[in-house]
């Protein structure tokens, strides 16, 4: 029987994230956090409308009273099949982007419903990433040094080659102490976790690993782009104090449990895509020029592994004159 190839959303999810780094690039170096997020998140909900698909944002702006738009549990999509979980974080690196810093993306991603991991109100997970020639040599149970010599191996380097990006955070004073005696060298990062895990799958980025405690969404969202693109992720929940734990475990949650690429999201069926908004080693951040922009995406299919870098030039005129219809 002849196999039909399930439909390829890459191409309308790429639009979601050129729309809300379109929207919110304007925003930077302005300051205004709060303004450069509202226009991102505006942008990417009216292009998801336009997706054919009966999505569920599992990974969102946060619960519904807060939220606004692109909250949990929110219906994206023109509501034909196939039904999906949808992550959506508009902006990865709100900082960077309100005070004209680097690495500062937006990114979606979508899986088959009931495949994402639904993290409820608990914000941090620490996490392990690399690319696709350490996969399978990691383990979050094991210490940094450890996890450091297996990659070295794994990648015919010595420790002291390797290059590991860690957010810049009090919290990870002692995995920096621990990575600086294991001899690797370090990039601490001011934010954004999801393209920094990425790197460790991007040539030439010089990044072999991620370590560290970051943003659970932004976990989820790594392990779709990672299983597409070969590499791998591994986390655990962290509470920030015993009344996190003791309220995550009343919930079911377990703190202890190593949370792998199939718990996070458990198909292979996924898209990911993200357009950087300022410039950045994985894209190009927003360019304006008179009536049109510029933008730089990438897009990746789990099925195929099919990775597409999309640069786009935009006629802001006629875009403008589409979405008012
Ligand atoms: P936002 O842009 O959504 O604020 O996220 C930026 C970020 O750096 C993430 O990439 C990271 O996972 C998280 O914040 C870390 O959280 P915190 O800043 O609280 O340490």
């Amino acid at each position: 029987m002849e196999t039909i190839p399930t439909r390829n959303l890459a191409l309308d999810l790429v639009r979601v994230t050129e729309a809300a780094a379109l929207a919110s690039g304007r925003f930077m170096g302005r300051g205004d956090k709060l303004a450069a997020d509202h226009a991102a998140v505006e942008a990417m909900r009216l292009v998801l409308r336009s997706v054919d698909m009966n999505g569920i944002i599992v990974i969102g702006e946060g619960e519904k009273d807060k939220a606004p738009m692109l909250y949990n549990g929110e219906k994206v999509g023109n509501g034909s099949l196939p039904d999906l979980d949808v992550a959506v974080d508009p902006i990865d690196g709100t900082r960077p982007l309100a005070f004209g810093r680097a690495n500062s993306i937006s990114a979606v991603a979508l899986a088959p419903r009931g495949t994402m991991f639904d993290p409820g109100p608990f914000v941090y997970m620490n996490k392990i990433a690399v690319g696709p020639e350490a996969k399978g040599r990691i383990n979050i149970e094991k210490s940094i040094t450890e996890n450091l010599r297996a990659i070295a191996k794994a990648k015919g380097k010595d420790v002291s080659d390797l290059t590991t990006i860690i957010l810049d955070r009090e919290r990870h004073n002692d995995m920096i102490a621990e990575i600086r005696r294991a001899g690797a060298r370090i990039r601490q990062i001011a934010d954004g976790d999801v393209g920094a895990a990425l790197m460790t799958a991007w040539p030439d980025t010089g990044v072999d690993v991620l370590f560290g405690i970051g943003g659970t969404p932004e976990g989820v969202l790594t392990a779709c782009a990672l299983r597409a693109m070969g590499g791998e992720i591994q986390g655990k929940l962290y509470a920030r104090d015993d009344a996190e734990m003791q309220r995550g475990i009343e919930m079911g949650y377990d703190f202890e449990k190593v949370l792998t690429m199939d718990d996070l999201v458990s198909s292979e069926d996924v898209f990911f895509a993200a357009t950087g908004i300022t410039d950045g080693e994985l894209l190009h951040g927003v360019r304006y020029y008179g009536d049109g922009a510029a933008t730089d995406s990438l897009v990746v299919r789990g099925l195929t592994g099919t990775v597409r870098q999309i640069k786009a030039h935009h006629h802001i005129d006629k875009l403008n004159s589409l979405t008012t219809l």
